[in-house]
């Protein structure tokens, strides 16, 4: 991993997503900058962490929707299209505990049996906590105000929201888990 791969990603990301859906744009950029300040957390995994931060959504690009499975759609792509390493696609179809939703979806031995989740959990970790503290908008907020936005755009008993209440308890825990990690972390 380099810099020239989170350029590569952000150049990518940004032209899938800033003309046709803008407010997924702002969110990506936002989750990217987290990605960017916690980035010492990772180590030599830094910029794998960021580049996946800047594609964790591409699959919503409306001209990339196949199955409507974002994570799914979104790492065949760049698997796909672009040769993207195992370690950068199994991250972005993992992200932010996407096994649940395919689960919801009938999609989760599709998921699982092409993208295994990865094995280094800190950056599983790292990804739903830059995630879930962003707003839709890429500004800051607290795991569960996103997780109640979250519910309230999409409906209480929609995929997505079934998804989402099911994930909640471990979505905190994660976060808690990296504000534990990011305090300890020598300055
Ligand atoms: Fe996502």
């Amino acid at each position: 991993m380099s810099d020239a791969v989170t350029a590569w990603a952000t150049q990518l990301a940004e032209a899938e997503l800033s003309a046709p859906i803008p407010r997924r744009w702002a969110h990506t950029r936002g989750v990217a900058g987290r990605a960017t300040e916690i980035g010492r957390l990772l180590g030599k995994d830094a910029d794998l962490l960021i580049a996946a931060a800047t594609l964790h959504d591409v699959g919503y690009a409306p001209r990339l929707a196949v199955t409507g499975f974002h994570p799914l759609d979104g790492a065949r792509f760049l698997r796909d299209e672009y040769g993207a390493g195992e370690p950068l696609v199994r991250l972005v179809a993992n992200h932010s505990f996407a096994l649940l939703e395919a689960d919801e979806r009938g999609l989760r031995d599709e998921l699982a049996s092409e993208f295994p989740m990865p094995d280094d959990t800190l950056l599983v970790d790292a990804l739903v906590y830059c995630d879930m503290t962003t707003t839709p908008d890429g500004g800051r907020t607290t795991a569960q105000e996103r997780v109640t936005e979250i519910v309230s755009r999409y409906g209480a008993d929609s995929v997505v929201g079934r998804f989402i209440r099911r994930a909640a308890p471990e979505i905190f825990s994660c976060v808690e888990r990296m504000e534990a990690a990011l305090a300890a972390q020598p300055r």
